[in-house]
């Protein structure tokens, strides 16, 4: 009994039909669109809810602008729910009953977080296999380009913790969530349960700055990652950093700014773990948050690196 992952992300914004053209061209599927409302799925049903910013319903953003404004958290099951409900009472936070049903609370970072029963679907989508000298196992089959990318589910988001150790604690002894591995007192990343993808959730230090570091789709391969990647610079997006590696995860990625807020990254072959996965600590350093990655991205054109406009090195690792 445990979270399986993330059913759904909801952003509150100020330009709707920009972030509509947005979710078109980052490969998401239309569900609802409508001027006050927009859901747009990945493959396994995972959703992208946005909607104005000004909408009295939303829970209130942990920071200012464009943001995320509550996560829905996926369980197994019904108990899982009811034991993560009893543990957030013992830990003197309320749960309180939306509108639509759902239970609620609020983290220790002032982040609204729902729970529902998922309703994502269990996607098993092979990558591209990669050969070996004297150990093919990509046999008479090209390797794909893709001229975009179709985001298979919503695989993690990064926060910026208030409160680091609340925010430790709240996730690993209220949600249950495991360690994958941690810079101590600086960050930590969390999968939901032991069996599964290196995280879900990644916590990061930041003091009196609250916020939502960027919201992660898994895709199915490297390549997938580097089409979506031209296309969405091929469409004029920006860039915030990539593609490049994650040497812990081991994931590839693409981080793109969008008119959602928080940067969002296509990133694919994250490491796997079971209960045999050693965390590790480690000294924070640049070079742990990206084996290489190209400042600027890829021209979509040209597909040469674009000049950093904005390399601010914004604090991902
Ligand atoms: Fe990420």
């Amino acid at each position: 009994m445990a979270f399986s992952g993330i059913d759904a992300v909801i952003f509150g914004v100020s330009d709707m039909r920009e972030a509509q053209r947005f979710l078109d061209d980052w490969g998401t599927h239309k569900v609802v669109v409508r001027d006050d409302k927009l859901v747009y799925e990945t493959r396994d049903a995972g959703q992208i809810i946005v909607y104005d910013q000004s909408n009295p319903e939303l829970p209130p953003g942990i920071e200012p602008g464009n943001t995320v404004r509550e996560v829905i958290w996926g369980a197994a099951d019904k108990e899982t729910i009811a034991a993560t409900l009893d543990r957030c009472r013992s830990a003197g936070i309320e749960p309180r009953i939306g509108d639509d049903g759902l239970p609620r609370v609020t983290d220790p970072n002032g982040l609204s977080l729902a729970f529902q029963v998922t309703q994502r679907e269990v996607m098993t989508v092979p990558a591209t296999p990669v050969n070996g000298p004297g150990a093919p196992r990509r046999i008479d089959q090209r390797s794909p380009v893709h001229d975009r990318a179709d985001p298979i589910k919503i695989g993690h988001i990064v926060l910026f913790a208030n409160d680091f150790a609340a925010m430790r604690g709240f996730y690993t002894d209220v949600m249950g969530f495991v360690v994958s591995d941690e810079y101590p007192g600086h960050g930590v990343f969390l999968r939901c349960k032991a069996l599964g993808e290196h995280h879900n959730l990644f916590i990061l230090n930041r003091p009196g700055k609250p916020g939502i570091n960027h919201v992660a789709f898994t895709v199915a391969d490297v390549h997938e990652v580097i089409g979506g990647g031209i296309a969405m610079s091929k469409k004029g997006w920006k860039t915030e950093i990539g593609p490049g590696r994650h040497p812990i995860s081991s994931a590839y990625f693409w981080y793109f700014h969008n008119p959602l807020g928080p940067p969002l990254e296509y990133y694919a072959d994250e490491d796997f773990c079971t209960e045999a996965w050693k965390p590790q600590s480690f000294e924070r350093k640049p070079e742990l948050f990206a084996e290489w990655a190209i400042a600027g991205g890829i021209d979509g054109t040209t597909r040469r690196q674009v000049v950093a406009a904005d390399n601010s090195g914004r604090g991902h690792a």
